[in-house]
């Protein structure tokens, strides 16, 4: 069974896309069948999943009706697949809410040929409709935080806003889980707020932590993602724990 799950938090640089591609190619390392889908106009995960087509088909161009969703697939080169993001997404954004074509997302991922285990969706960072698009489409949302003072401002308003689309039976989106990001356990906040975070989020929060680690802020420029860039390195290695928790909350094994 496919399962949608967005990645989000409307707080910028927060490690959204770090995570979006680096699970998803941990998740095909372990030979579940990935979809990324970049939704987020500044296409960051696009050029990390080493997309060189200069104009590949994003959602806009399904949307505007001249490419089907199966034509905006591409083979990214760390072993998932992924729909490409970029600019024209923010004429997506604006002409979903023109035309009142609210679920546009949902309804385009039901026409995908090819069967996926999991779709992961990196969103923008802001609650615009492309960001409740991904959640209107997704079963679960994934969201990272930096343990920082702040760093929990506007997570509670994202966790309402799925609250409130599941309550209205528009989509049964929850929050499946919390986790820790560009963590450095010898600064003294990072382990305080991580406490913090582990008495009050406990139920959702990953107990797999991703390190600051040099590594996973390389391997974008080389359009591949840490486990091909530096398998042994701290980064890849905390994302491939990531997925193993991800695996074993959602497919209960
Ligand atoms: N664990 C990490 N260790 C070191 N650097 C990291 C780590 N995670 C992310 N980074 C770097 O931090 C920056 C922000 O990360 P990323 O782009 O993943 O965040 P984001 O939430 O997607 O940002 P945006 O909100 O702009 O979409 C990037 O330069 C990325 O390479
Ligand atoms: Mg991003």
């Amino acid at each position: 069974m496919n399962k949608v799950i967005a990645i989000a938090n409307q707080k910028g640089g927060v490690g959204k896309t770090t995570t979006a591609v680096n699970l998803a190619a941990s998740l095909a390392a372990t030979k579940r069948s990935v979809l990324l889908i970049d939704l987020d106009p500044q296409g960051n995960a696009t050029t990390a999943a080493g997309i060189t087509e200069e104009s590949p088909n994003t959602l806009y161009d399904v949307f505007a009706k001249d490419a089907t969703i199966n034509e905006a697939i591409y083979q990214a080169s760390s072993g998932y697949h992924i729909t490409p993001g970029g600019a024209d997404l923010l004429a997506l954004e604006v002409e979903i809410r023109n035309q009142n074509k609210q679920q546009f997302l949902s309804q385009t991922l039901s026409n995908i040929d090819q069967g996926f285990d999991y779709t992961i969706i990196d969103t923008p960072p802001t609650l615009n409709q492309l960001t409740i698009e991904a959640l209107f489409a997704a079963s679960g949302t994934l969201i990272p935080l930096q343990c920082e003072y702040y760093s929990l401002e506007g997570v509670s308003g994202l966790i309402d806003t799925i609250q409130t689309l599941s309550n209205k039976n528009l989509s049964s989106n929850r929050v499946l889980g919390i986790i820790r990001t560009m963590v450095d356990m010898r600064n003294n906040l990072a382990k305080e707020v991580s406490e913090e975070l582990e008495k009050h989020f406990a139920s959702v929060l990953f107990n797999t932590i991703i390190p600051r680690n040099v590594k996973l802020a390389e391997a974008p420029s080389h359009g591949v993602a840490a486990l091909q860039y530096m398998p042994n390195s701290y980064g890849a290695k905390a994302y491939l724990a990531l997925a193993g928790e991800l695996i074993r909350k959602v497919e209960h094994v």
